[in-house]
């Protein structure tokens, strides 16, 4: 059990970013909240809200999103402090391995690939539905077989979620450079796409829709909440950008904090709207099921409008792909770097300047996840693996708080300890929403990354390998 628990200095992270000084430090607060919505706003509303209000929420799919988003909100007060205190890119990962120790940095690094690898199939999946419903609204049928997973009614294989994951890795491959503005131009119009849908459907509102409130209970709620959790991941995809930003300290958490809360008004008023313009079960069908934004406005004959959202949708679910595949690859980086996973995965290809290898292993695992599995399975898993890392995160503010008074921390959660407490308790409330077969599979992936860990990456470590050269060097 030896050094599993050394932490990585700061001084040494900061040191290892010298290389991108280069970087201009030119995103400020605004640019920051840009970023965090163009990675938030994607299949979760778009997509999983339909599922959730048929089959589980109902017409409380509003309060589902209510407790979800306070989830998030502790979360994110504590994902602030640790962005002010080490703010060099990375993410989770990196605040893990710095403040809590190297087996909790692994343990974190290993549920971000479930947070992105897994989240980028989901993702690609939901862009399907969207398209298939988009093509099928102007008169071109897919056929079914190839449109959905085997475990779909009449699906064999998702071909549309593996081409676009294919299309992003290959951007992403060939160095799209300075994506921020097309983000920031993507995130206006898919911002447009949800102001849209609620001034066109608001009108429509029936009260009458809204009853029976709960017809799932309020257990059926809870298991709502933590579908439609995975709407507000992404929040903490602001921290990636830390070396490009001009006085990270105050801005991040700003950005973070920000995205987060106008996400939140968004989807409380969606929701709301979603299950008051048509009965809940309307939901349970195919087109439901798969685009309901955009089924929703169908139903009450507003046809251009459902397919600008869908435009709009697309669009935007594109761009959560991207920033998600992004961020896979620099944790990848991370991890490579520190000497934790093998050193290819972090190599950068010469000629372009971008991590050609991870990129391609990434995506190649994630079009055979898409291509296979239905999205409320993989869903489920992004979920409780986020969740999982969230929890972490919240009790290494609180430890951090007591062992390393040292530090240096421009932003500081309010009312310590209790949000970084509450946030704890929410997480793990929401967690046993999900089905007890995410438990298990997530069980798996835990146990299988401990097995890593102790078979390969304690030994491969870089702080290992120069603790064990230092004291051989004082030896001799
Ligand atoms: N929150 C992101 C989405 O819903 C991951 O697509």
């Amino acid at each position: 059990m030896n050094g599993i628990f050394r932490t990585k200095p700061i001084s040494m992270l900061l040191d290892e970013t010298k290389g991108n000084q280069g970087l201009k430090k030119a995103l400020g607060a605004f640019d920051l909240t840009l970023l965090g919505i163009g990675c938030i706003i994607g299949t979760g509303i778009f997509v999983l809200t339909g599922v959730a209000a048929a089959t589980l929420s109902g017409p409380a799919l509003v309060i589902s999103f209510v407790l979800s988003g306070l989830a998030c909100v502790f979360a994110a007060l504590c994902y602030a402090e640790f962005a002010s205190m080490v703010p060099v890119a990375g993410s989770a990962y990196t605040y893990g391995y710095a403040g809590l120790g190297e087996i909790w940095g692994w343990i974190i690094g290993w549920d971000l690939i479930l947070e992105y690898a897994v989240g980028i199939a989901t993702v690609a999946i939901g862009w399907s539905g969207y398209v298939v419903n988009l093509l099928n609204n102007v008169g071109i049928h897919l056929p079914t077989a190839l449109t959905l997973s085997p475990f779909d009614k009449g699906g064999i294989i998702n071909i549309p979620a593996m081409l676009i994951i294919g299309l992003i890795a290959w951007l992403l491959i060939s160095g799209v450079k300075n994506t921020s503005g097309l983000n920031s131009v993507i995130v206006i119009i898919k911002v447009a796409v949800v102001l849209l849908f609620i001034v066109l459907a608001v009108w429509h509102v029936k009260p009458g829709n809204w009853v029976p409130f709960m017809p799932f209970g309020f257990n059926g709620v809870v298991s709502g909440a933590a579908v439609v959790f995975f709407s507000y991941i992404g929040f903490d995809a602001v921290s990636t950008a830390a070396e490009e930003t001009r006085n990270p300290q105050k801005n991040m958490p700003k950005g973070i904090i920000y995205s987060l809360l106008i996400c939140t008004v968004l989807y409380i008023i969606v929701s709301g709207i979603l299950t008051g313009i048509v009965k809940y079960t309307a939901y349970n069908t195919p087109a439901g099921k798969a685009a309901p934004v955009a089924y929703a406005l169908d139903q009450i004959g507003i046809h251009w409008g459902s397919a600008l959202v869908s435009v709009g949708a697309i669009c935007g679910i594109t761009s959560v792909c991207l920033v998600l595949m992004y961020g896979q690859s620099r944790i990848f980086f991370a991890m490579a770097r520190d000497g934790l996973i093998p050193k290819f995965l972090g190599s950068v290809d010469q000629k372009h300047q971008t991590p050609k290898i991870s990129t391609i292993i990434v995506a190649v695992a994630c079009a055979i996840t898409a291509g296979l599995f239905p999205i409320g399975l993989v869903s489920e898993l992004v979920s409780i693996g986020t969740l999982f890392a969230f929890i972490i995160v919240c009790a290494g503010v609180i430890v951090l708080r007591y062992k390393r008074k040292d530090l240096k921390r421009s932003f500081k959660a309010p009312l310590f300890p209790w949000v970084p407490i509450l946030g704890i308790i929410s997480c793990a409330y929401l967690i046993t929403g999900l089905k007890p077969a995410t438990w298990i599979r997530f069980v798996v992936w835990f146990v299988l990354g401990l097995i890593v860990y102790f078979a390969y990456s304690r030994t491969h470590s870089e702080l290992y390998l120069s603790e064990k050269t230092g004291s051989k060097g004082q030896a001799s």
